[in-house]
């Protein structure tokens, strides 16, 4: 089994930080890391629940595929992001087994992760992202 942990469930939102409140005031959730990631124009909100995060995130430009599908679908579940010991492996087993890669090749994701996202074609009508939670050996400083 490639898959060791869910990593994070995002949900799209319009409204951030009327989201985290909203998680705040139900569950008592407190955000356990916040990051602009300026390449893919996502803002996003890790609130961990166990070993997991439920990501909360929003789209900071309009050419953001975040942005691009709270126009589309409005919001909601995103994507599904499955933590993996390589990402690399897991990207070619997904890849062998039919899955279409988004990404080619694993590249840096938040929280210093190294990720790779697949195409929700090919898989079941989900978005997946492989998550791979350090950077590999060649790329650390
Ligand atoms: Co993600």
């Amino acid at each position: 089994m490639l898959l060791t942990q869910i990593d994070h469930i995002a949900i799209a939102v319009h409204d951030l930080e009327a989201a985290i409140d909203y998680y705040r005031r139900a569950f008592g959730a407190e955000v356990h890391h916040r990051e602009v990631v300026e390449r893919d124009g996502v803002d996003e909100a890790l609130l961990k629940i166990g070993e997991s995060y439920l990501q909360l995130t929003t789209g900071t430009r309009a050419d953001s595929a975040i942005t691009t599908f709270l126009e589309r679908r409005g919001e909601g579940i995103h994507h599904v992001g499955y933590r993996v010991d390589d990402c690399a492996t897991a990207l070619a087993s997904i890849v062998a087994a039919g899955g279409r890669a988004i990404d080619t090749e694993p590249r840096p994701g938040s929280r210093g992760t190294t990720v790779a996202f697949v195409h929700p074609k090919g898989s079941f009508g989900t978005l997946i992202e492989l998550v791979q939670e350090r950077l590999p050996e060649q790329e650390r400083e």
